[in-house]
């Protein structure tokens, strides 16, 4: 479906054909865990923060485990995918939710979301996308942090010359430096690794927008 969509220049048109059929029953979403992504509760839970007054985007949230997760927090969470099936599965897995789920493309994200949010949750999305369009994501991405906020960023890691054939497309270390563009300073970039995992070497980016006036630490 990928290798379709990419060849017919709709990089991202695949992911609704994948949703749709999944909920048709005829295939599985393959990175569906059931659960958020524990490279991402890791991390909040050791950052232990409070959202309470403050505004959440997780990005590409699929079938929404890593939303409800922060909406947990307390941050008023907006989470969005550009697959309309996904959101409505979403919806329906978590009635009653404090999300407000919707269907956007991060490449074309709505005005008002510029710096807007104090968390900005990107967790696979980045190593989906071939380039183009992945350098303008990453360029989006910055674009949601509100100053003084924080981007989270989890993507498979490899080194320049090792070969993939996305996707996934795992990210070298100059793709995860170049989300500190745009305003943003990195606070901690780590390589990880799970031995558990097909693809064992993960990238965990953590970038901040300063407030202004505030000094570069
Ligand atoms: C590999 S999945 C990861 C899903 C989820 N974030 C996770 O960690 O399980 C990539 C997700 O990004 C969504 N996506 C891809 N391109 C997008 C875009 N331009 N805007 C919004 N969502 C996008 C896909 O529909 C899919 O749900």
């Amino acid at each position: 479906m990928a290798a379709e969509s990419i060849a017919a220049g709709d990089p991202t048109g695949w992911f609704e054909r994948l949703y749709a059929a999944a909920e048709a029953g005829e295939t599985a979403v393959p990175w569906d865990r059931g659960e958020p992504s524990r490279f991402f509760t890791q991390w909040a839970v050791t950052r232990a923060r409070a959202g309470a007054g403050q505004r959440a985007v997780v990005v590409g949230c699929g079938l929404g485990d890593d939303a409800e997760f922060v909406a947990g927090f307390g941050f008023e969470t907006v989470a969005f995918d550009i697959s309309p099936t996904a959101i409505a599965t979403a919806r329906r897995r978590f009635p009653g939710s404090a999300v407000r789920y919707q269907t956007a493309d991060l490449l074309d994200p709505p005005p008002e979301w510029h710096q807007a949010y104090d968390l900005v949750v990107e967790s696979l999305i980045l190593q989906a996308l071939p380039d183009p369009p992945r350098r303008d994501a990453i360029a989006r991405l910055g674009g949601l942090v509100a100053p003084g906020g924080t981007l989270i960023v989890i993507a498979r890691a490899r080194e320049p010359e090792q070969a993939v054939h996305g996707p996934p497309w795992a990210l070298t270390r100059a793709e995860i430096d170049a989300l500190g563009g745009g305003g943003l300073e990195p606070v901690t970039i780590e390589d990880l690794t799970d031995s558990q995992m097909p693809w064992p070497r993960r990238w965990r980016a953590e970038f901040r927008r300063p407030l202004p006036g505030s000094a570069r630490t």
